[in-house]
């Protein structure tokens, strides 16, 4: 399949002033390559701090790289300006766990889905009010007409969630960034919502990245995943081959960490990670994953940082277990 948006050596520094004439960098994301096929979907795990939402505002291009390349479609939109980028910013939709933070709240269902129609000056009132009910349908929100005169504050946080996806929809995008879309409301819209990003996945062909510290969510949806670590990948494959077998002592203790379903083993001794997550101002030398890794080797995990090795068909770490 085609190769819809790639990340070529992408990295991501924030300045941030100490003192009056001193300031910090944090990397925030670090020489990260990635590719998203047409119709694929992609999940970026990984704990706390690790670079995800930075690496999913810089896929939207909502920030602009410090370092590396963004493609999309085969063009170059690292530095590309807000006019050169309209056909993008159509084409390319976010899903954020708190959907309407920045939108107007005296704004009901029907202007929040309109705005985006109007803002890139898509077809008459007519015209505009047919596609808003399509999209309504299509995220199961009916009858429409109950729906198109309500307030955000009076939807379930699963409804809002759904108006935030018909948003997104209603201009066709090929590719929509879903940041932590679901950890905000309850377990059983959690699965509906996950349910119709699938089901909208194969009816239109929408790529996605979707953007979570919930390994168990990003398997069931995504068919491929990164884990990130302190701005890097650590990990890349094909979710059913990664969870199955994954090869980093880190993507391992993320899988050791998610609650076992089966009621029986829920009293078994969950192994989490040891230590906090170190501060992306200073990382450590060597594998930025050696201060909590129990397989740590001393004079060469903490001296040279390992690269990406395959370790199967589409599956790929960065670390010294694997020559
Ligand atoms: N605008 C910013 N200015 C300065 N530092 C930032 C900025 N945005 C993010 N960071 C820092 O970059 C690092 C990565 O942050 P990011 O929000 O991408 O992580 P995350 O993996 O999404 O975490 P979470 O799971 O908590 O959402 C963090 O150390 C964060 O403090
Ligand atoms: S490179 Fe070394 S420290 Fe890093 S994850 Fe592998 S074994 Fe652990
Ligand atoms: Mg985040």
């Amino acid at each position: 399949m085609k190769e819809l948006l790639v990340m070529n050596h992408i990295t991501m520094d924030f300045h941030v002033k100490k003192q009056l004439f001193s300031s910090l960098i944090i990397r925030a994301v670090d020489d990260v390559s990635l590719k998203l096929e047409g119709g694929e979907s992609i999940g970026i795990v990984g704990e706390s701090g690790s670079g995800k939402t930075t690496l999913g505002r810089l896929a939207l291009r909502l920030l602009k790289p410090t370092g590396g390349d963004l493609l999309f479609r085969g063009q170059d939109i690292t530095r590309a300006s807000e006019a050169n980028l309209k056909v993008f910013r159509r084409q390319a939709q976010g899903i954020f766990q708190d959907p309407f933070a920045s939108i107007d709240p005296f704004m009901n269902v029907h202007q929040i889905l309109e705005e985006p129609l109007l803002i890139h000056r898509v077809g008459s009132q007519d015209v505009r009010r047919e596609l808003i009910s399509q999209a309504l349908k299509e995220v199961k929100l009916t009858p429409v007409n109950d729906f198109l005169p309500r307030y955000t504050h009076t939807l379930s946080g699963g409804q809002r969630q759904r108006v935030a996806v018909g948003r997104a929809l209603i201009l066709r995008p090929d590719f929509i960034l879903a940041d932590e879309p679901v950890s905000m409301i309850d377990a059983s819209s959690r699965a509906e919502i996950l349910y119709l990003f699938k089901e909208l996945q194969e009816k239109h062909g929408i790529s996605f990245l979707y953007v979570t510290h919930d390994i168990a969510t990003a398997g069931y949806f995504c068919r491929q995943m990164a884990v990130m670590y302190l701005g890097k990948i650590v990990e890349f494959g094909r979710t059913s081959s990664l969870i199955r077998k994954p090869h980093h002592p880190y993507t391992q203790a993320l899988i050791r960490a998610v609650p076992s379903p089966d009621p029986s083993n829920r009293t078994h001794e969950r192994l989490v990670i040891s230590g906090e997550s170190p501060s992306p101002i200073k990382p450590p030398p060597g594998c930025r994953f050696h201060p909590r890794c129990p397989n740590f080797i001393v004079g060469k995990c903490d001296v040279k940082l390992p690269q990406m090795v395959a370790v199967g068909e589409d599956h790929s770490t960065a670390c010294y277990l694997y020559p």
